[in-house]
């Protein structure tokens, strides 16, 4: 017998101000839908509005998950969130969650590997809970990207959104087999000598500021077609699985042609591949478990199944997960 960790409920929210690419062109941004749609998929995307921060985003998806997992609040002792827009340089956004929760025991902290980032939580958590260090954690992914693009840069600011999005997990005895219901295993990977391929030109610690996003867009592509695959393949070796058996991929939402890439080489049809980015854009580290949270809404994602969560941003990072839902 081994400890799994399983995901045993997840929860999401969306901030109400719905953007589509035209309403963007009546904002003076100078570009098209045709663009944006042609090059990366994106139809629309959602943002905070001004009074709205990544904790209260945050915080309406960790109450989601919560009672779909039908889990009180008090149970948590783990709360790790996965963000790039903080609600303050410090403390962390997960300990601004445990006080709104009213928690008093257990541990809070936040995790920073951009888009990555909910893959390098939920790794943590699964890690905290088959040592038996927590018994249940909450693992969320929050940003208001927004208020990091520079909205005169049209090569970034079309591309991201804001959103949250949160599991809530708890340990298991398992028999160290595939067919074991929770995480089978996680895959972390950075190489930090592509730091200035994705960065902001700011930070608490060098400008004062937050700065606002750059990004060298076609080497970004072209690396993250080639980690997400590489590490696809790490996950599969590793529990000596067939890519036929993955019921569902679900990948960092960044672009529609990086995700078909990846789909293609693991000979995966469209079908069995979850799909926000249209109307989510990328929300960085939300938007796996908000695609992930949309595909177990809608009974897309059934219990027993296999699925491969796979992730890639700026450091680089990558990493992937495969869990048995
Ligand atoms: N609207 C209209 N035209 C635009 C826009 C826009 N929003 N942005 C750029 N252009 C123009 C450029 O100015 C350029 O014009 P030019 O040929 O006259 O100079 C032309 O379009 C081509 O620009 P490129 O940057 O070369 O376009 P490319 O085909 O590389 O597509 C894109 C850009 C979509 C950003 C692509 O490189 C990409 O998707 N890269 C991955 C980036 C990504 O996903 N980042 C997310 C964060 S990291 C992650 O999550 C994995």
């Amino acid at each position: 017998m081994i400890r799994r960790s399983v995901i045993l409920g997840c929860g999401s929210y969306l901030p109400p101000q719905r953007v589509t690419n035209d309403d963007l062109v009546k904002r003076g941004v100078d570009t098209s839908d045709e663009w944006i749609v042609q090059r990366t998929g994106i139809k629309a995307r959602y943002l905070a509005g001004p009074d709205e921060t990544t904790a209260d985003l945050a915080m309406k998806a960790a109450e989601a998950a919560l009672a779909n997992a039908n889990i009180g609040a008090d149970d948590v002792d783990l709360i790790v969130v996965a963000t790039t827009t903080p609600e303050n340089t410090f403390p962390s956004t997960a300990a601004r969650l445990q006080g709104r929760l009213g928690l008093t025991r257990g541990f809070a902290f936040d995790v920073q590997a951009v888009c990555s980032g909910f893959v390098y939580a939920l790794t943590m958590a699964d890690n905290f809970l088959r040592l038996g260090q927590a018994k249940t954690a909450l693992v969320i992914g929050a940003e208001t990207l927004s208020r990091l693009v520079d909205w005169n840069d049209r090569g970034t600011c079309v591309l991201f959104g804001d959103g949250a999005a949160a599991v809530v997990m708890q340990a298991a005895e398992g028999k160290g087999e595939a067919s074991d219901r929770g995480i089978l295993s996680t895959h972390l990977h950075s190489d930090g000598r592509y730091y200035d391929k994705l960065y902001t030109d700011g930070g608490p610690g060098s400008t004062a500021t937050t700065g606002v996003m750059k990004m060298e867009g076609r080497e970004v592509y072209r690396q993250a077609v080639q980690r997400l695959a590489e590490v696809a393949d790490e996950a599969l070796e590793a529990n000596k699985l067939p890519a036929e058996a993955i019921d569902w991929l679900v990948p960092h939402q960044a672009n529609l042609r990086i995700i078909d890439s990846l789909a293609q080489k693991l000979k995966l049809p469209r079908e069995r591949v979850v799909m926000t980015i249209h109307e989510h854009s990328n929300t960085g580290a939300a938007s796996l478990p908000l695609a992930l949270c949309s595909a177990v809404a809608d009974g897309r994602i059934k219990r027993g199944q296999l699925l491969l969560l796979d992730v890639m941003g700026a450091g680089f990072t990558w990493g992937a997960a495969l869990v048995r839902w």
